[in-house]
């Protein structure tokens, strides 16, 4: 198996985060502690990265979805698997994502989160498939707008492969 073809390099993704952090810490700024719930397990990464970068007062949770089975083949409804530790009422929270395809995932947490009466809750996602997206779901800070091909990398999987990746890749198809 060869390595994944290049579709954002390291340090093109560093210099984005860059911009986002530095936004993110100039809308956030005295606001009083941001909550930033990271979706697992894809943005694992790009969530240290961001959060290390900000000049905020931050707090990271963690929450799991599921709606995805084996590799790209979908599974159906998105299910939590795992809540956030803390109470988020009257907190700003920002949702931070890998990816957004159909949309759906982050359309179900924007949904759950906001009913328990949060401050304000924002999303921000290192990569969109654009033309995959089937429901209208507000993305507020966005790192890249990608095709519609099935990426891997700085967290994001195949199968549960190469999620550790520096860069950004496309699987090619196998022969
Ligand atoms: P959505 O609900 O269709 O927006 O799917 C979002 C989730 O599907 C993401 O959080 C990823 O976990 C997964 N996903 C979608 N496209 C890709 C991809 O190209 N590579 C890796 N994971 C992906
Ligand atoms: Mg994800």
């Amino acid at each position: 198996m060869q390595n994944p073809k290049v579709l954002i390099s390291e340090s093109d993704i560093s210099t984005r985060v860059d911009e986002l952090a530095a936004q993110i810490s100039k809308d956030y700024a005295n606001k009083g502690e941001l909550v930033l719930i990271g979706v697992l397990k894809g943005s694992f990464i790009f969530l240290a990265d961001l959060s290390r970068r900000l000049s905020i007062p931050r707090h990271i949770e963690f929450i799991a979805v599921s709606s995805y089975e084996h590799g790209s083949i979908r599974s159906g409804a998105v299910r939590l698997v795992m809540d956030v530790r803390r109470s988020i009422e009257g907190k700003h929270v920002l949702v931070v994502e890998d990816i957004v395809d159909t949309g759906h995932t982050l359309l179900y947490l924007i949904d759950m989160l906001k009913s328990r009466n949060p401050a304000s809750v924002k999303t921000c996602t290192l990569l969109h498939k654009a033309h995959r997206t089937e429901v209208d779901v507000e993305i507020d800070y966005l790192g890249f707008n990608i095709a519609d091909e099935w990426v891997v990398g700085y967290g994001l999987d195949y199968d549960e492969k190469d999620r550790t990746l520096p860069y950004i890749g496309v699987i090619e198809p196998e022969e």
